[in-house]
């Protein structure tokens, strides 16, 4: 079977770095047609600039990284300087990337890749904010005929939330984007916190990929070294949740996970509870099931997959 063309939107971020080494080790399975970046956990000037170290670091400095939306919809900017570090990516060493920036900004991409692609063809990852992919389904609703399925990290459901105590991050920074994504009409997968807490990093499984010894391992123990002294702290877990490959791992491996069909809708008012994802899991509205909710992953089996993955680079 052919590849499986997809877009990466992302504001590495450790996790966004390391969902993207996970999908650049699977050209078999996934074509990166593009990779979009966005503001998120630290401004976009450092997000894209992390996304083309990353293509450096794997040896994939052909594939084209756009910079999109240095802000939210509506709300201000908020970023997670404290969870990732000043760099996005503490853990690994920052150096000026060789893979170019492209000219275009990511929602003209977004834009006319969708347009002009087959029906239902192309499949998209946010795993920051949704600004990007928001937008673009606002300047032109044509581009929803071209977008197979939105595999997305973010929101929360029974974990609560990381960033207010019922919001996750992603949501947070822009519930605006996030409301008309969830509402877009096309298939939705969704990776809350509810399955991304299940994933934990711990030592003995970060030492596993660090001894693959080959750069990108090294590059993602490193960070998820770092990411681990935060989380673990945080949640008194014995590592950190890494969330954003679970989009990937969803889409190279779907029987991992759990999903129940179901609505989720955001909050947008309340100060309180702003960005919380109000996820209809047992169907007690009739409002209609825009998400495949995901609720059970299997972490060990998501971690072997990792390591069999991460191993491809430098052999
Ligand atoms: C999400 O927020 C960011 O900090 C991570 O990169 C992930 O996308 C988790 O809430
Ligand atoms: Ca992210």
């Amino acid at each position: 079977m052919a590849a499986r063309p997809v877009i990466i939107d992302c504001d590495p971020g450790q996790d966004d770095a390391v969902a993207l080494f996970l999908a650049m080790a699977s050209p078999e399975d996934l074509e990166i047609i593009g990779i979009t970046t966005v503001a998120g956990n630290v401004p976009l000037e450092l997000t894209q600039r992390n996304a083309r170290m990353m293509c450096d670091i794997a040896a994939r400095k052909e594939l084209p990284v756009f910079a999109g939306c240095d802000r939210p919809l509506v709300r201000e900017p908020v970023t997670a300087e404290y969870i990732h570090g000043d760099t996005g990516i503490d853990g690994v060493d920052v150096f000026e990337p060789e893979t170019p920036l492209q000219d275009r900004h990511a929602v003209d991409f977004l834009i006319e890749t969708l347009v002009n692609a087959e029906p239902d063809s192309i499949t998209l990852v946010p795993t920051g904010p949704m600004t990007n992919i928001a937008a673009a389904i606002d300047r032109d609703p044509g581009v929803l005929r071209g977008i197979r399925r939105i595999v997305s990290m973010g929101g929360a459901m029974r974990e609560g939330g990381n960033r207010s105590p019922s919001a996750e991050f992603n949501v947070l920074v822009d519930p605006h984007a996030a409301g008309i994504v969830y509402d877009c009409g096309r298939p939705i997968t969704a990776m809350g916190l509810d399955v991304t807490h299940q994933v934990l990093s711990t030592r003995e499984r970060v030492a596993r990929i660090r001894e693959l010894g080959n750069d990108v391992a090294e590059a993602t123990a490193g960070m998820l070294g770092f990411f681990h002294r935060h989380d673990t702290a945080k949640y008194g877990s014995e590592g950190a949740p890494l969330h954003d490959p679970c989009t990937i791992a969803w889409l190279l491996r779907p029987d991992l996970f759990a999903t129940k069909r179901c609505n989720v809708s955001v909050e947008k008012e309340s100060e309180l509870t702003l960005g919380h994802t109000a996820v209809d899991f047992w169907h007690v509205t009739d409002r209609p099931h825009n998400v495949d909710w995901t609720c059970e992953v299997d972490a060990d089996g998501f971690y072997a997959l990792l390591v069999e993955r991460l191993a491809r680079f430098g052999s």
